[in-house]
């Protein structure tokens, strides 16, 4: 096993985390950072569970090796992303129209939506936005419509 150490930017700290370079980057945050908002579910790169934000790009954290995770890269996880005004419209239009479900997908939602901040919506867009990503309980269409109801 190697490991090898490096920093990221996290709610408004640098912090430095040492981890097994062939972790995958949601396992290391989950113990590292305490990100819960997004998880390991298919861990296979179909759901889109464990997305985060990495330097303000999506990423497949289930798929992302500690090893490539540039130093002193930003991370973003819907914690820390909870006072955003696109990230809060599209979570609360979510639950208005699926208030009981599981919410394990609230994680990829906000940050699919405060990746598309400022973008003009068209349906490629989002399409786009919205590749391998999906809500387990209900579709991908009502992450869709959350999305697209700013
Ligand atoms: S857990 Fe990463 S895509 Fe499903
Ligand atoms: S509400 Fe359960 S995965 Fe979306």
């Amino acid at each position: 096993m190697s490991e090898s150490t490096r920093r990221l930017r996290y709610a408004g700290e640098t912090r430095t985390v040492t981890a097994d370079d062939k972790a995958a980057l949601i396992d290391v945050v989950y113990v590292a950072l305490g990100v819960r908002s997004s998880a390991r579910a298919c861990g296979n790169g179909r759901c889109g569970s464990c997305r985060l934000l990495l330097e303000g790009e999506p990423v497949k954290a289930c798929e992302l090796a500690w090893a490539d995770v540039p130093d002193g890269a930003r991370l973003e996880s819907y914690e820390t992303l909870k006072r955003d005004p696109a990230v809060k419209l599209a979570v609360a239009e979510f639950t208005r129209e699926r208030p009981t479900r599981c919410r394990m997908c609230i994680g990829a939602l906000a940050v699919t939506a405060r990746s598309l901040a400022g973008r003009e919506l068209t349906g490629e867009v989002l399409d786009a936005a919205l590749v391998d990503v999906t809500c387990m309980c209900t579709g991908r269409g009502s992450l869709r419509r959350a999305l697209e109801r700013r």
